[in-house]
């Protein structure tokens, strides 16, 4: 059976503001990473994908809070370690994190080796500067990275080599599992490409063993993913193997998400623009049914109140009240064009 190295089982987190008002931004969210392989995580915006990746981190820091499930990596439940405990065993070696946007977030007065040096001094005891420019030469030129990029400043790099330059450096120190936050999104298609590719490659020269992408735009993960969760208004609401959710999506909202292509990926047909229309929820309420009613052009009475439940097919789960088929007819018949 293959290796687990991450197991999320029924997490929730909660944002607390100053008014008292709790944000449920993750909610009863489950799922595992397997040893190789790559998930894709894809939502709209305000799904809650940052936050997830932020729990699975264990960065709990206020206003964010834990409230109750766990998180195993390695076999220990990280949602309960204290944070010093976190940091030494954890962080930088089991798990690393590429937060949104961060190549916008380096510093700009270190050239880059300096920032190499900065990570990998946390973690190696007693590590010289010689051992360290070593050790980064050679990662850089592994990965086809220009090697003198390590005594230039973040400013004189173009937008897609900063990208390329923040994933080396999180990965200096193989961690087990990488989780990219939006590592595509700034960028031009080429320079998407080019990054896509290098996150390919960390993962087949087994310098990291899985990773985690996030994404809004669910057809991108169809050239990296292996397995798919699709999230809406905190919760999954879809996930299976990569393929089956960009080519055959169940849940309306995945429909919904692969009918939104705006460029179409290599292999998938483009297909008409068309958005989502509505907002998602507000996740201060106490919401009830299915969290996608009001946008979802399918719903009937019967999907406004109580709790839906994941439901399994075919190694495929979903959180919506019709059944497979149910929904596929669905979809054919709004294909039809309309007689009167
Ligand atoms: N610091 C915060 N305080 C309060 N609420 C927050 C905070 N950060 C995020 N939220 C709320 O949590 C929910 C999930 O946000 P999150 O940033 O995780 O979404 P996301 O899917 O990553 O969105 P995006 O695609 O824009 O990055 C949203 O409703 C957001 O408004
Ligand atoms: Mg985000």
């Amino acid at each position: 059976m293959a290796e687990m190295l991450l197991q999320v089982e029924n997490l929730k987190s909660v944002y607390k503001t100053r008014f008292n008002e709790r944000i449920v931004a993750v909610d009863d969210v489950s799922f595992n990473l397997e040893n190789g392989k790559c998930l894709g995580i894809a939502g709209e915006s305000g799904s809650g994908k940052s936050t997830l990746a932020m729990s699975i981190m264990g960065y709990y820091h206020p206003p964010l809070f834990y409230e109750s499930g766990a998180i195993y990596i390695s076999g220990i439940d990280i949602a309960k370690l204290p944070y010093n405990q976190l940091r030494e065993k954890i962080l930088g070696k089991e798990i690393a994190y590429i937060p949104q946007a961060a190549m916008n977030a380096l510093n700009p007065t270190q050239k880059i080796i300096n920032l190499v040096a900065d990570v990998m001094k946390e973690h190696v005891k007693g590590i010289t500067i010689n051992e360290i420019k070593k050790i980064a030469e050679e990662r850089f030129e592994t990965l086809n990275l220009p090697k003198d990029v390590l005594q230039r400043y973040p400013i004189e790099l173009s937008g897609g080599m900063k990208q390329r330059t923040v994933i080396a450096i999180s990965t200096i120190l193989n961690p087990k599992i990488l989780v990219a936050d939006e590592p595509t999104s700034a960028l031009d298609v080429t320079s998407q490409k080019i990054v896509i590719k290098l996150l390919k490659d960390l993962l087949k020269r087994g310098f990291i063993k899985a990773m985690i992408f996030i994404t809004h735009e669910l057809p991108l993960l169809y050239n990296i993913a292996d397995e798919i969760i699709v999230m809406y208004a905190g919760e999954v609401v879809e996930s299976g193997k990569a393929e089956e959710i960009i080519f055959d999506p169940i849940h309306p909202y995945s429909h919904g998400l692969m009918n939104s292509i705006i460029v179409p990926e290599k292999g998938i047909k483009g297909k008409k623009l068309a958005v989502i229309p509505g907002a998602p929820p507000n996740l201060k309420l106490k919401l009830e049914g299915c969290r996608f009613f009001e946008r979802c052009q399918f719903a009937k009475d019967e999907c406004k109140n109580g709790r839906i439940d994941i439901k399994c097919a075919n190694e495929r789960n979903y959180r919506c009240v019709f059944g497979v088929e149910e929904l596929k007819e669905m979809y054919e018949d709004d294909k039809k064009p309309a007689t009167t």
